[in-house]
């Protein structure tokens, strides 16, 4: 999968600008605050409609203005032109220009597998964090995930409702409840399957992954949740159980809402005891094998954007992470500092983009 051109309106720091790109490697690099990022965002919203930082949708829209536009040519098995149209009231999606109303059905199209250095928050920020990232790279691969998980929250939302209501007023009806109850089992449990099955497949693939980048540990990535080797009869059980409790609080206090991910290097916990090389290496080892896994599951291979992935690792590890972009894996690069790439890549052919204050200038 490759993004070929791409067409920016109002986009963070940049006013208009529209550039190709190469099928394989694209370097881009200038000084800090120059646009980088800014560049390498705009293909992630292209593809996921929503930013990757923790910032509201409406800071991608250039200050002063009231409307982005994101369009890209994206060759796959066919060519298609993607749009997203932002302004603060909210987005549209477009794929050839046919409008598509629900943004799940856009999302999974164009493969994006992104490191950026904010990442490292994915070891040691909350579980909310984890599970984020964990949904965003299930989206890609499966197209109802999102809509499972969306149906989850509304149940939640009006479970917990209900349970306020239920407290206040005694006499609210109990089987309505169960009926609450039991969808929101049914499909937590299906949640619950496909986060494990993904994880199952991460652990086949991280390992080896990291054992290239690092050299030693082995990493390995649990997955914990309230749903583990329970059936609906006796998740139901729980529930049951736990009601005194949530009509107290007035929340559901048991169920997927609360999963989690731990990253284990050599039998301990990244999070408490590794080094932050470490994490590095192990979120870059995430990626590389999100990759792997969209190309067995999905028989496509992602766009790889690598943000400011060199500024932290010394060269070998660099040079180990390098070995990992194949011919057909089209590479985003941004760095500050052209030369160390430069070196690293002597003998790939690669775009040299230069940004300076939101302008770019191909080399
Ligand atoms: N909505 C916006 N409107 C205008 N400018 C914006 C907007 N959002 C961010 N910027 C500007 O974009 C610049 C940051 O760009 P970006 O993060 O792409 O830099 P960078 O080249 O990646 O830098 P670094 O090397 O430090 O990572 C900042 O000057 C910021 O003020
Ligand atoms: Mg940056």
């Amino acid at each position: 999968m490759q993004i070929q051109e791409l067409k920016l309106l109002n986009f963070r720091n940049y006013e208009k600008i529209h550039i190709t790109f190469a099928d394989h490697l694209n370097i881009i690099y200038g000084k800090n605050g120059s646009g980088k990022t800014n560049l390498v965002e705009a293909i992630y919203v292209l593809a996921l409609s929503r930013t990757f930082k923790q910032a509201n949708d409406k800071t991608l829209i250039r200050n002063g203005t009231s409307l982005t536009k994101i369009e890209g040519i994206v060759n796959a098995n066919y060519q298609n032109t993607y749009k997203v149209i932002l302004t603060p009231e909210g987005k549209k999606v477009k794929i050839d220009n046919n409008k598509i109303t629900k943004i799940s059905d856009y999302i999974s199209k164009i493969n994006i597998v992104l490191f950026n250095p904010n990442d490292l928050k994915m070891i040691k920020d909350t579980p909310s964090i984890r599970r984020k990232y964990l949904n965003i790279a299930i989206s890609q691969l499966n197209v109802s995930y999102l809509r499972k998980l969306n149906d989850y929250n509304k149940l939640i939302k009006t479970r917990n409702a209900y349970l306020k209501k239920m407290y206040l007023n005694g006499n609210s009806l109990q089987s309505y409840m169960d009926i609450l109850t039991e969808k929101m089992v049914e499909i937590g449990l299906e949640i619950y399957e496909i986060r494990k099955n993904y994880i199952s497949l991460m652990n086949s693939h991280i390992s080896s992954v990291y054992k290239r980048i690092a050299t030693e540990g082995i990493l390995k990535v649990n997955y914990t949740s309230d749903y583990e080797n329970k059936t609906k009869e006796e998740l139901m059980m729980v529930y049951k159980k736990n009601l005194s409790r949530d009509l107290t609080f007035g929340k559901t206090s048991f169920g997927i809402h609360h999963d989690d991910l731990e990253f284990i290097l050599d039998d301990l916990p990244l999070k408490e005891y590794g080094s932050e090389g470490q994490q590095k290496n192990a979120i870059i080892s995430w990626k590389f094998s999100e990759i792997t896994i969209i190309q067995k599951e999905k028989n496509v291979t992602p766009i790889l954007i690598l943000d400011d992935l060199l500024s932290e690792l010394d060269m070998d590890k660099i040079h180990n992470i390098f070995t990992f972009i194949e011919n057909d894996i089209q590479t985003f690069i941004t760095t500050t500092e052209i030369e160390k790439v430069s070196s690293l890549l002597e003998n790939e052919k690669y775009k040299k983009i230069h940004v300076s204050n939101g302008k770019l200038e191909e080399v």
